[in-house]
């Protein structure tokens, strides 16, 4: 049988005369005419004539065939280094069979598929190498055009894989620099914005010692009730960006005494009830001036509402309890812990217990009682280490000023 099958194999050698026009669409060339290297082929068989007449084949039709002449002596070229796009084995080899030969390269070299060459009572062992990872089968004795259609399939198999690959990890590449950039574009677009917060509270910082000098109420009034306004919500259990805009309605509370005549402002003696109505003002002047900054849209709010009081008895609108914003109502407490600490023309500064005795006193009325007692239940020596650091900055302030 294997001579019959030499014999048939030789004459199809000889009777060939169709070499050269196969060459020419051979893989060696691509549609632009650009040389491209030969696809490498390892030719596994036992049987030299076999071994030849395939090789032959292959080489005429334009491939770089290497020839290994058992399992062991193609484990030993590729162990040398040698490389190959395709490996061509007979099924049944002394020593190392095909099927060995299969399981000790498919995974060192996943990138060389693997044809077997297998006799008709072979065929069960040649799906089983299938299913082992052989990329097809040839059934003994075979045509010439049936040996290089096979070969083309497998070689377009693993360019197309290739390919695949090689496309996925361009893309998992584009996709990381494409993620960097976003994230790189993300943290400049926070600094950016956070430097623009930064200097929006500078401006408003300088507004509001612009009100104090004006309103002359006592030096660092803004700033003391904006730290306990701070304080008392951070107790409470307000969110770190409710506390920001909250903040800036405790410091902006006044603002709208810019537009105050200072006849009224800072008249010495008691107003008379059409200028307390003018003063009440305020409130709604400061709204209406802040509202339209986005930025203070919401502090805007704090500011209209700050002399309101939780019984329904203050001004502009006579709002109650939670309808007055959270942020006023810490600020009442605030503001009232401010103005009794501090001294006044008329009486000076009294205790922070005075404080707390008076705030306790007008719980529910003037004040939010759950505000209340957050605060009663904070100790003295927080507003006292408060009003220092805020007294330390405004008298290092005055030092540098009087410098310039
Ligand atoms: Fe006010």
């Amino acid at each position: 049988m294997f001579i019959a099958r030499q014999q048939r194999n030789s004459h199809e050698l000889s009777g060939q005369t169709g070499y050269f026009r196969y060459r020419v669409t051979a893989p060696d060339c691509d549609t632009l005419g650009i040389i491209m290297p030969a696809e490498r082929i390892l030719v596994v068989d036992d049987e030299e004539p076999i071994r030849e007449i395939v090789s032959s084949m292959l080489t005429n039709a334009g491939y770089k065939c290497d020839k290994a002449s058992s399992g062991m002596a193609a484990l030993e070229l590729l162990a040398a280094g040698s490389q190959f796009e395709l490996m061509l084995s007979d099924l049944m080899m002394a020593n190392l069979d095909g099927i060995a030969l299969l399981e000790r390269t498919k995974e060192k070299f996943p990138d060389m598929p693997v044809v077997m060459v297998t006799a008709v009572h072979d065929i069960s062992v040649a799906l089983s190498a299938i299913r082992n990872g052989a990329y097809d089968y040839l059934l003994k004795p075979f045509e010439r055009e049936q040996l290089l259609a096979t070969v083309r399939r497998a070689l377009e198999n693993r360019r197309l894989k290739m390919e695949n690959r090689e496309y996925q990890t361009r893309l998992e590449a584009l996709v990381d620099a494409k993620t960097y950039q976003l994230q790189t574009a993300k943290t400049n677009l926070e600094t950016a914005m956070a430097n623009l917060e930064r200097s929006y509270d500078i401006t408003l910082e300088a507004l509001g010692d612009a009100l104090d000098l004006k309103d002359a109420e006592t030096e660092g009034h803004s700033k003391r009730v904006t730290t306990y306004t701070i304080a008392l919500g951070r107790t409470i259990g307000v969110p770190q960006d409710e506390i920001k805009v909250i903040a800036r309605g405790a410091f902006l509370h006044d603002i709208g005494k810019m537009a105050i005549p200072d006849a009224i402002l800072r008249k010495p003696g008691a107003l008379n009830p059409e200028e307390v109505a003018i003063m009440r003002e305020h409130c709604y002047h400061g709204y209406q001036m802040l509202k339209k900054i986005p930025f203070l849209a919401e502090a805007a709010e704090i500011v209209y509402s700050h002399q309101e009081r939780y019984d329904g008895t203050g001004y502009p609108r006579g709002l109650k309890g939670d309808e007055i914003p959270l942020g006023s109502r810490l600020f009442c407490v605030a503001d009232t812990l401010d103005a009794i600490t501090s001294d006044r023309p008329y009486r000076p500064a009294q205790s922070i217990a005075a404080a707390r005795e008076e705030i306790r006193r007008w719980s529910g009325r003037q004040f939010d009682p759950e505000v209340v007692k957050t605060f009663l239940s904070m100790p003295d020596g927080i507003w006292m280490d408060l009003r220092n650091q805020i007294d330390s900055q405004i008298h290092r302030f005055a030092y540098s000023t009087a410098k310039g």
